[in-house]
């Protein structure tokens, strides 16, 4: 597959702060590319390098095998939609996605036919007339969407595209997204700081930090195999434990901590973790019991009830260690009708050592 948008080696920064420290990143041609980090990490200034609307300290911007580095925005294919949608409230939604063909003069049959097709792309036909104040918070969405695809850019940059619409609307909105992406064609590089999201749109991610990439792949990679306890905790596996290693053995690792049992980790036969290490367990995979041990199991910590939240399906047990962590345990609710626990309830958390993962403690930066 084509390379869509290259960034080399880019620097940025903004006085003392470096926004974007040596990122480098390759998306291809049709990808849906999300950069997912935390408030600061640098998403947003990213976008806006490739965008145009800022230039790189270092580095090279490189978008269809040419290099835009320094070149103004109406000179590279790309568009972008902004976190607040940045709609004209005076313009009717028709004349909101029909500015920027006006402005590059297109005859106005053309100027009609584009702006209809993409209304009905984004199912607002029957609203053109309106003003953005008349429509709801999805409804603007969508007519900032039509207005950026209707000048038919090669590279759609999304900032934070679903954060202003609550969380029914969001998820539908998901689905929109994606659909479009696929009828467009298009590159789309999404920035957002929902894990969940990031890992139901994309094709690829790029976890940032600090204005650093921490991890590029596909959410499955990410989710399976992340290369440090940074971008593990960032996609919602929130048990550790720290530990040194104390002996691994066939592809199984013995990690002493320094109050609770040893516990047994999974880990490559061929280069074994040493050291300090961190051991992380989905909440999805940690079993609940009264009882102190039970078949099937390689792990078990003593513990205490700290904690219950209910969901629609689920039941979230928190529960304190001797050590004083707090660990999840998500049990499905007919499982957690089945045997109950209560706050302040004495428990036994049960694991498989093929369900941790083991992660050095201080990971090498990259
Ligand atoms: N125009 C600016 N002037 C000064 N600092 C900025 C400017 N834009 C961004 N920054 C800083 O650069 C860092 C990265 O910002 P940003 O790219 O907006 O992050 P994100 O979109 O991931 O929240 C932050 O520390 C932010 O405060
Ligand atoms: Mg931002």
């Amino acid at each position: 597959m084509n390379e869509s948008v290259v960034l080399d080696k880019i620097v940025k920064t903004h006085g003392l702060v470096k926004a974007v420290d040596h990122v480098s990143l390759s998306i291809r041609s049709g990808e849906f590319f999300s950069l997912l980090g935390p408030s600061g990490s640098g998403k947003t200034t990213i976008l806006r390098l490739i965008a145009g609307l800022d230039h790189p300290d270092q580095g090279d911007i490189i978008i269809q095998q040419r290099v835009v580095t320094l070149d103004p925005p109406h000179k590279r294919p790309v568009n972008m939609v902004f976190q607040h949608y940045a709609l004209f409230p005076h313009l009717s939604v028709f004349e909101n996605v029909a500015f920027g063909l006006h402005m590059k003069k297109e005859r106005q049959t053309n100027i009609q036919n584009a702006v209809s097709h993409m209304l009905a792309l984004v199912r607002l036909q029957g609203k053109e007339k309106r003003l953005p104040s008349q429509l709801s918070g999805g409804e603007q969405q969508r007519v900032a969407l039509a207005r950026a695809l209707v000048n038919r850019p090669v590279v759609l940059l999304l900032d934070e595209p679903l954060a202003a619409l609550d969380q029914q609307l969001r998820q539908e909105m998901q689905g929109e997204l994606k659909r479009l992406q696929r009828e467009v064609e298009a590159t789309f590089i999404c920035v957002t700081h929902q894990q969940d999201e990031a890992l139901m749109l994309s094709d690829r991610i790029a976890v940032m930090q600090g204005g650093k990439v921490l991890q590029v792949g596909t959410p499955q990679e990410i989710y399976d195999h992340p290369v440090s306890s940074i971008v593990a905790q960032f996609i919602g596996l929130s048990n550790t434990l720290s530990g040194t290693i104390a002996s691994c053995e066939g592809g199984v690792c013995r990690v002493d901590h320094e109050v609770l049992s040893s516990v047994l980790v999974m880990c490559s036969p061929h280069d074994p973790p040493q050291g300090a290490v961190t051991v992380m367990v989905r909440p999805e995979r940690v079993h609940v019991s009264s009882d102190m041990s039970i078949n099937g199991y390689d792990n078990m910590l003593s513990a205490v009830v700290h904690h219950v939240a209910f969901s629609g399906n689920e039941v979230v047990y928190h529960v304190r260690l001797r050590d004083k962590a707090i660990w999840m345990a998500r049990v499905p609710i007919a499982e957690a009708q089945a045997s109950s626990f209560a706050i302040g309830q004495p428990v036994y958390v049960h694991w498989r050592a093929m369900e941790g993962l083991v992660l050095p403690a201080h990971p090498a930066s990259c």
